[in-house]
């Protein structure tokens, strides 16, 4: 039987990758992409599949209910990939309650109603969840998160991801949904909205701006390529097992520091600069409040479960990452300037 899948925030950073790789792989499945387009919302990062007949999009936001409802039955949505959410720590910090009306009330809403719509035939349908390592807390001491780690979210946008997490497992275990949910490790690539580290550095030095490192810079992170997500997110939907949770990671961790030099080393090599000339933007600013020291994904699962892992070394994908941003001076400077509404409305109208 043929699909007719919902994914969420299909507009955004990996949203994006995951839409283009089933509307490209999957020709036979119609893939809805429903977005409210926030800021972090950009419709240029669809354009290689905006006129593929098995690609619908809708401007919407998951807090709607009605509206959510009216989808479903339009499309006749088999399917969810939920990946709509406020996603940028900083922001969690300033303004947490923006995080909570859509991460858990918009996850919430969205599970109502296709606990709704699928009542009586949850086996045919799968409702999956897209969220993050962060829900695990901070590794002082070594170690790895597993999918058995329990929850100890530290920052309201981890707080809020955790609470979608038990949400979606707690429709599992109370109406008998199908669901699924994977946590993955930081990603970077292309489209990544240049608020978050590696994009805005490559944005910062190639403009001379400082580069703000939090702290020490000591932190860690385990960075994986966008489109090894989506090729993760694709292998779960298709091959992971019902009720079951998935850590997806690069085996890749780097302290902040390193990778702003890296960044700076590679980006003076391409711009043809002095060695070491971008690396005196560098500048040590305040700590985030409540920063995680570490985060490290232990992937075996996937790998040895689904045959997952990881297609790209680092260095390759930061040379991939850079050239991209490099080749793609208008898309930042349009998501920067808001500018891509104007584009929306040309080819949707006002609404
Ligand atoms: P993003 O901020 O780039 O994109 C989020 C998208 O959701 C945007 O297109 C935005 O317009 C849309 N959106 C926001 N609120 C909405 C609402 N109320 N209704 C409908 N659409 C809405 O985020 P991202 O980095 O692509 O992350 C996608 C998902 O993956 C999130 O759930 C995030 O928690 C998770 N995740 C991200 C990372 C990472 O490193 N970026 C790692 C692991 C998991
Ligand atoms: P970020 O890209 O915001 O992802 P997350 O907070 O979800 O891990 O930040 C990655 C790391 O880089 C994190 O330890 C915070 C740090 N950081 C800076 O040092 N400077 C910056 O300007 C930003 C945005 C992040």
């Amino acid at each position: 039987m043929s699909k007719s899948i919902l994914i969420t925030g299909g507009a955004g950073f990996i949203g994006s990758h995951v839409v283009k790789l089933f509307v490209t792989t999957y020709p036979q499945y119609r893939i809805v992409n429903l977005d409210a387009l926030t800021y972090a919302g950009n419709l240029e990062n669809l354009t290689e599949v905006e006129h593929a007949p098995n690609y619908f999009f809708e401007k919407e936001d998951i807090q709607d209910e009605q509206v959510l409802e009216a989808i479903f039955a339009k499309h006749g949505i088999t399917d969810v990939i939920h990946l709509a959410a406020e996603s940028h720590v900083d922001r969690s910090i300033s303004d947490p309650l923006a995080f909570v009306k859509t991460n858990v009330f918009g996850t919430v809403n969205l599970l109502n109603v296709a606990k709704k719509v699928w009542t009586g035939a949850f086996d045919q349908h799968l409702f999956y969840h897209v969220s993050t390592d962060e829900v695990y807390g901070s590794l002082h001491d070594g170690g790895f998160f597993l999918e058995t780690t329990a929850y100890d979210p530290q920052s309201p946008y981890s707080a809020s991801k955790a609470s979608s997490d038990h949400f979606v497992r707690a429709y599992a275990n109370t109406y008998k949904m199908k669901t699924v949910v994977s946590n993955c490790s930081n990603n970077y690539g292309p489209n990544h909205f240049p608020e978050k580290l590696i994009p805005l550095c490559i944005h910062n030095i190639k403009n001379n701006k400082p580069l703000p490192v939090y702290g020490k810079g000591e932190n860690v992170r385990d960075w994986l390529f966008v489109k090894d997500h989506a090729r993760a997110i694709d292998v779960v939907f298709h091959k992971g097992k019902p009720g079951e949770t998935y850590n997806i990671g690069g085996f890749n961790e780097w302290k902040n520091i390193d990778i702003v030099r890296l960044l700076c080393q590679k980006m003076d090599e391409k711009l043809g600069r002095e060695p070491g000339a971008s690396e005196k933007l560098i500048t040590f600013v305040q700590d985030r409040a409540g920063h995680d020291l570490r985060y490290a994904i232990d992937a075996t699962k996937i790998q040895q479960e689904l045959g997952w892992e990881p297609s790209l070394q680092f260095e390759e994908g930061i040379e991939l990452t850079i050239s991209w941003y490099l080749e793609n001076e208008g898309w930042l400077d349009r998501v920067t300037s808001g500018a891509y509404q104007t584009y929306y409305e040309e080819l949707y109208g006002s609404k």
